[in-house]
């Protein structure tokens, strides 16, 4: 089994909340999203579909499911859009919703210590 490296990507500081800053983490691009004060997520930017630069898509929410005739949108801040195809990805988990697809996004290890992010990648 390959051991994975951690990797100091910046200050927690650094990192707006809600936005993705893509990182360079030895060959691979890892999209940084600092959800909250303590949250920090680190995605590999490849969306599992067709390999889009995932990363670059917009942080929103979804519709949520509900009763007929209703609209009701919800998780903002947890979803990842795809930019190519529009799939969408829980932030939390990596899957698709709803289970379009079978692929989900790539996450790693993140750990915040004295105020600076590592990935362990
Ligand atoms: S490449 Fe991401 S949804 Fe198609």
């Amino acid at each position: 089994m390959k051991r994975r490296q951690e990797t100091h990507v910046g200050a927690l500081e650094s990192f707006a909340i809600g936005a993705i800053r893509i990182v360079q983490v030895g060959r691979r691009e890892i999209g940084i999203l600092r959800s909250d004060d303590a949250t920090v997520h680190a995605l590999l930017n490849v969306c599992p579909h067709r390999g889009a630069p995932v990363c670059k898509g917009k942080i929103g929410g979804t519709m949520l499911p509900s009763a007929p005739g209703e609209l009701v949108y919800g998780n903002d801040g947890k979803v990842l859009k795809c930019p190519w195809h529009g799939y969408e990805f829980d932030i939390e988990t990596g899957a698709s919703l709803f289970g379009i697809m079978r692929g989900r996004l790539h996450k790693f290890e993140t750990e915040i210590r004295d105020g600076e992010v590592y990935v362990s990648a």
